[in-house]
């Protein structure tokens, strides 16, 4: 699936990099550190040194369901760093956490003919700034230990590669459903569901499309991806 690979010192952001230049389909663009990461909803990615940032490239055509892709790239990016010795817990519709922090972050981006995934990985930061200093985190703060950026993106790169080949030919739920809703951050709690109209309930799982099944006040709720945020209701 990925077939070409770049590695910059230096870029604004690897996902504009794909974005604005016509690569074929399986380019990876990797950067030691971004200037303008960006995360969803237009949102800063702070990608300081000793982090893996990196985008790629795919066919719109043989990924029409973009709205499950996150959950699946995100499944991905978890087993990865469980293969490190995390506990990881993937937030509903687009990040890994541990111990409660932010360790990653998965952005699909969509055009017309492609589709653009982003991944940025928090590896070997020995901190961050304030603004995120309490609610983000990185393997070597936990472990104490750097970890080769070369090594963890192709084990990585390897985990997606199946994944999305399994994603495209038998699809979301017979697979990635139970494996996510296994790992699926605030089960059982009480949550609020941040969009234009905020809906607050117990997050009960996922639904065979990926959406996220909230048992509210007046009974189920099925809450779409999108621009939502997930947040404990206390
Ligand atoms: P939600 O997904 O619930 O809307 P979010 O705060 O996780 O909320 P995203 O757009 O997914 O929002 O991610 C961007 C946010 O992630 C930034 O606003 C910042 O708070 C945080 N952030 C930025 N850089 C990093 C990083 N390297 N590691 C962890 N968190 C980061
Ligand atoms: C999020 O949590 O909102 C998603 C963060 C995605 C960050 C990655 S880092 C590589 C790629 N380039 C970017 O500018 N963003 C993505």
């Amino acid at each position: 699936m990925f077939k070409f690979l770049i590695w910059l010192k230096e870029v604004d952001s690897t996902q504009t990099k794909l974005k604005e230049g016509n690569f074929p389909n399986g380019t990876v663009f990797v950067a030691d550190l971004q200037k303008g990461g960006k995360g969803r909803k237009g949102r800063r990615w702070e990608s300081r040194e000793g982090g893996l940032y990196f985008s790629f490239v795919l066919s719109a055509a043989d990924f029409k369901e973009s709205s499950q892709l996150p959950l699946v790239v995100g499944l991905a990016v978890s087993q990865a760093l469980e293969e490190e010795g995390l506990k990881t817990f993937i937030k509903w519709p687009n990040d890994v956490y541990v111990r409660g922090k932010k360790i990653a972050g998965v952005l699909v981006e969509r055009s017309k003919d492609r589709v653009i995934v982003g991944i940025g990985v928090n590896l070997n930061q020995r901190e961050f700034n304030t603004e995120i200093k309490n609610t983000a985190i990185s393997l070597y703060q936990i472990t104490g230990t750097e970890v080769n950026r070369i090594y963890f993106l192709s084990k990585l790169l390897n985990i997606i590669d199946k994944h999305l080949r399994h994603f495209r030919l038998k699809g979301f739920s017979s697979f990635f459903k139970e494996k996510i809703e296994e790992k699926l951050l605030f089960k059982g709690e009480e949550v609020i569901a941040i969009s234009d109209k905020p809906q607050v309930g117990i997050l009960l799982g996922i639904d065979a499309e990926g959406f996220l099944i909230l048992k509210t006040a007046s009974g189920y709720l099925k809450v779409n991806t999108g621009d939502i945020s997930l947040r404990l209701y206390r």
